[in-house]
This record gives structure tokens, sequence and C-alpha cells, in this order.
């Protein structure tokens, strides 16, 4: 909840509160597969393998389906705004078609799960579409149309939407879906339970020695052996693979609104254009849907957040007249420098550890489809599509080359800029009460919040997973890095990971 101004965080987490935590292990356990990270990737993983009779424990950090799932915008489509016409040059036709493939067989898997499973969670067929307004797109758009059929999905260029604003054009797959996604997810947690599976929250894994078996080590001092480890940490906590080099974490504004059944969209919408603008609605009863409008992607650390979301929410206000806002939330995600996701063998040595991460803002059907993968490659299988999600493909500069080069860029500028004093710097007596600020002590960077009340804390300001300087957002109270997006609470405690470690408190 904001408190000055009534508006509520995440409308998942809100209508699908999380209940009595499940305790960490309370002493050494030993299992055929654990699993690290209890989001879509990881619990559509375990429940995969736990389904096949296999002996799997979820160890989450903090609560299964509260981390980035829990603030997702909840669409799964195969059709992810101008992907195919990428891949169709980056990776060729056959790229591109099994990438439609896998997206989609996700897609129908999950309404299989639905299905069998009788899940409440809302589930909704629903057209996508990505739309440009102005004409210049248009062709991009024409293109994309034409590769995405070639691709293999019912895909059109139309320039009719359900959207209540003119559109230049637009490409059109129908037959994808929207939902829940806690809804979804906590009831196959329980149905993981129910089979056998083992579910560990509160149990944050801070350390890993492969081997047979491989051992996981926890921050309570447990350590959980397993013959297969599955990293499904959202961005990988950890990385044998210098997979962070190849990753960049981006968040994203989420605002939200009721509106008459009889004006909201039924269908889901992504544009490009703006900085992204991405609509949908959910049912929300009393005749109404919940308007959910998310875009204005910027780089952790980033300061200027309160004003992206007054530029978002007046884009939803021009666009729906009338809105009365009731939430707003933000979300992480990675982007990978070839637009494909990493799933598969965490390293090239790797026999028994595997990893999910990089799904762009795609991560339901991705993580569904990472969940499928995942359990046929554990168990010794292969499918159509596992050479084109292998971390272990090679960049070429085609692919990756501008994307990887910026990224390293972006992380080194970091690294090494915000160490330099700058003549900006400000100073304690500067920091206004319910704000943040990196200040220099005796050549030391602090990270110094001052609260509501006026009480100064201050904590290391260098992140503790490779060091970076950490800034801070206001507009969600948190210590951001720049570099690999670690997020930690104003006291130093990590909200967001690849970080496995508190920001170290500091005496000023
Ligand atoms: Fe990598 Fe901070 S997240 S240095």
């Amino acid at each position: 909840m904001n408190d000055e101004t009534g508006i509520r965080g995440s409308y998942w987490l809100e209508t699908a509160p999380p209940g009595d935590p499940a305790p960490p292990p309370s002493g050494d356990i030993a299992v055929e597969v654990a699993v690290v990270g209890g989001g879509i990737a990881g619990l559509s993983t375990a429940w995969e393998l736990v389904r096949e009779g296999r002996e799997v424990a979820v160890l989450e950090a903090d609560r299964i389906a509260a981390g980035v799932t829990g603030y997702t915008t909840a669409k799964l489509t195969a059709l992810h705004t101008l992907i195919y016409d990428h891949l169709r040059r980056t990776r060729g036709p056959e790229g591109a078609r099994l990438y439609a493939q896998s997206q989609t067989e996700a897609i129908r898997h999950a309404a299989g799960i639905v299905g069998e499973l009788g899940i409440e969670c809302e589930w909704e067929e629903a057209a996508a579409y990505t739309y440009a307004e102005s004409p210049r797109n248009v062709e991009k758009l024409r293109a994309e149309a034409d590769a995405a059929h070639e691709a293999g999905l019912p895909a059109e260029f139309v320039t009719e939407t359900g959207l209540p604003f003119e559109v230049a054009g637009a490409v059109r797959v129908a037959d994808q879906a929207q939902f829940h996604p806690r809804k979804y997810l906590l009831a196959l947690a329980d149905d993981l339970r129910r089979r056998g599976g083992s579910v560990y929250e509160g149990t944050r894994v801070v350390g890993l020695t492969e081997g047979e078996p491989c051992v996981l080590t926890t921050d309570a001092d447990v350590s959980v052996r397993a013959d297969e480890v599955v990293i499904a940490t959202h961005y990988p906590v950890f990385d044998r693979a210098l997979l962070f080099a190849r990753l960049s974490p981006r968040r994203e504004l989420v605002v939200a609104a009721p509106l008459a059944e009889e004006r909201a969209p039924r269908d889901m919408y992504i544009t490009p254009e703006r900085n992204t603008r991405s609509v949908r609605t959910a049912p929300y009863g009393d005749g109404r849907r919940l308007l959910i409008v998310t875009g204005e992607h910027f780089s952790p650390g980033a300061t200027d957040v309160e004003e992206r979301f007054t530029r978002l929410s007046a884009w939803a206000d021009d666009r729906f007249p009338g809105l009365t806002h009731t939430h707003r939330w933000a979300t992480q995600d990675n982007d990978s420098t070839d637009s494909v996701p990493l799933v598969g063998p965490l390293h090239a040595g790797s026999r028994h550890t595997w990893v999910a991460t990089g799904f762009g803002g795609w991560g339901l059907s991705g993580g569904i489809m990472a969940g499928r993968l995942l359990s046929e490659l554990v168990s010794g299988r292969t499918v159509e599509w596992s050479g084109l999600y292998d971390p272990r493909r090679l960049a070429t500069v085609v692919r990756e080359g501008t994307s990887f080069l910026k990224h390293q860029a972006h992380v080194a500028k970091h690294f090494v800029g915000d160490r330099l004093p700058s003549l900006t710097e400000p100073a304690l007596k500067d920091i206004p009460r319910g704000e943040g600020a990196v200040v220099r002590v005796n050549g030391r960077q602090y990270a110094v919040h001052r609260d509501e009340q006026g009480r100064l804390q201050a904590v290391s300001a260098r992140c503790t997973h490779l060091g970076c300087i950490v800034s801070y957002n206001s507009a969600e109270q948190a210590w951001e890095c720049p570099c690999h997006g670690s997020r930690f609470a104003p006291d130093g405690q990590i909200l967001q990971g690849p970080a496995v470690h508190p920001l170290k408190r500091r005496e000023i």
C-alpha cells in the first residue's frame, strides 16, 4: 500500500495472499533434485519432475510465487512484441519455428494442467496484438506478421483492434491466454506437495559445490545434497559461465484501475512505441474488469521512477478517460543479449547443474516452457528446441554483438564511474526524510537512508554480488544495483538477487 495515495501494490499478491510460510529444513537433507527458486520456472520444473516420480525439493529464499511472478502482467502468449522477424534474421526460419512451437506448446500445456487439476485461476482465452500508432512502424509490423506466420503461428496483419483508439497497424495472433499467475502457481505447489514434493520457504541458498552429489549450503546453515540442481532464481545466483555478461536487468512499471466491463478490452496488447505500453484486463467483479497497463522500462538504479509512474498513469488516463487508479507495482525482467532465454546446462562442463533465465518480459510462457524443457534434460532426454535455448550456444556478432557490448559498457560505466568522487555528491544533511543517497565518509561510500522520523541508517554502498555501487529508488524504497539488478531494502536486506548476502551495516 502506498500510504499517501491509498494506491495498493500488486493485484496478484492482494487477491491470492501468501498463507503460512513453509519452514526451512530442520536439518541437512538429501533429495534427487533440488530446485533453487520458487517462481514459475522453478515450480513448473519441480512439478513436472515430481509427476515423473522424482524426489524433489524447492528452496525459496522468500515466499513462493511472490518474487517476479507476483508482479507480472500475466499474459500467456507466443507473440513476444517483434521477436519473430528478429529470430528469422538471427537464428533462421527454423529457429523462429522452434521458438513459436515451444512457446505455443507451453501455453497448451498450462491449459491442460488447469483442466486436469481444476485450477480456478481466471483462465481466459484471448488474442495477442503487437500494435503501432505511428505509420512509420507499419512495415515492421508487416514483417513481424509475415515472420510469425512463417514460424507457424496463426498470425495476421490487421488495422482494427479492440482498443478504444486508432492504430496504424497490428499483428494479431489468436488463441493465446491470460490468467491469475499466483492462483495458478499456488495450486501447482499444492499439487506438488500432494505428490510427495517438498517446498521450503525462507531458505536462501548461498553456496553450491558441484559433484556427485551436488551440495547446496543455505543461510540457515543447513546443507542440501542433490543428484541434480536447477537454478531458477530469475537472475542466476550462481554463475559459472559468465551468464551475467549476457543478461541485462530491466525494471518496468505497472498501473491498474477498474473499468466497466463494456469499456474493457478483452484481448492483450503491446506496443514497443513510447518506451513500451502493454494493456490487458482481468476479472474484477461488480460488472468491472481491472485495466492493467505496463511500460516505462528502465535500468535498476534509475532515480526518476516516480516521474515514470506519472507518465504511465497519464497515458492510461488519456486512452481510458475517467479512471480511478487502485494499484501500482513494478516488475523486473532479464533480457538476454540475443533475446532468447537461456535454459539448459549451467555451464560447458556441467553434468548435474541446470539453469533457466533471460526470459525478457515473457517469463510466464517462458517459465512453463523451461519447466517442460528442464524436466526432460534432467531426466536425460532432449527435445526439439533444446539447442535453441541452450545457454552454451555460441554468441555471434549478428545475434548479440551490439547488445552484448552495450551491456558491458553499461556495467563498466557503473563499476568504475560510480566509485569516482563527483562534484554533485550529496552530504548527509542533504538527505530528506524518506529518501536515500550514497555519501562519501572518510573516503568510503555509504548508502544512507533517512526514515520518516529523521533517523539515519547506513549500509555499505557496495553491492554484495560483484561490488557495483547501489543507488536509491525512492518510489519503491529500495537500494538498486545498476549492474545486474540486485535490490535491497533500506536496511540492506535482500529484496532480489543475484546477491545472496545483505548490504553490510555501517556506523556513521
Ligand atoms: Fe551484480 Fe550488483 S547485482 S554487482
